[in-house]
């Protein structure tokens, strides 16, 4: 994520022509997450995002239907690209963290797949 950083500490900035994998429709942040919690558990058909720990730390785990890749997320100058066709999984959240997600598309809930059996038929298929 680009950064600016000094003396007097780090400012991170994102605009809408800054270099980007996908031109940003929406911006939503997780915080207050309980450190039990598990968000996500679904995927996207078209939707790509890019998640950013701004602070704090959690895990995200990806899913192509094949293999599994986890990821620690705790640094708010990188961030993690989901393309569509992965079901994520968030969770291990620190206590104080925050996930800034951008988004490539509006909300749509006709684009999740919320079942993980209707997520592998739609990889598969
Ligand atoms: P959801 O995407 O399921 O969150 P997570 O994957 O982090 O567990 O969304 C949780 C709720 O928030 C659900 O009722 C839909 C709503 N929501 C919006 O209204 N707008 C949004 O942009 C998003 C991402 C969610």
């Amino acid at each position: 994520m680009p950064e600016v950083r000094d003396q007097l500490g780090a400012l991170g900035v994102v605009e809408k022509d800054s270099p980007f994998p996908f031109p940003i429709k929406r911006v939503y942040f997780l915080y207050d997450v309980p450190s039990n919690a598990v968000r996500g558990s679904h995927a996207h058909k078209m939707l790509h995002q890019l998640i950013v720990a701004v602070s704090g730390s959690f895990e995200v785990e990806l899913d192509d239907g094949r293999t599994k890749t986890k990821f620690l997320l705790s640094s708010p100058n990188a961030g993690l690209t989901v393309p569509p066709g992965y079901w994520r999984t968030l969770k291990d959240f620190s206590a104080g963290s925050t996930a800034l997600i951008f988004a490539s598309e509006e909300y749509d809930p006709s684009d999740y797949i919320r079942d993980y059996d209707q997520f592998i038929a739609w990889a598969n298929s």
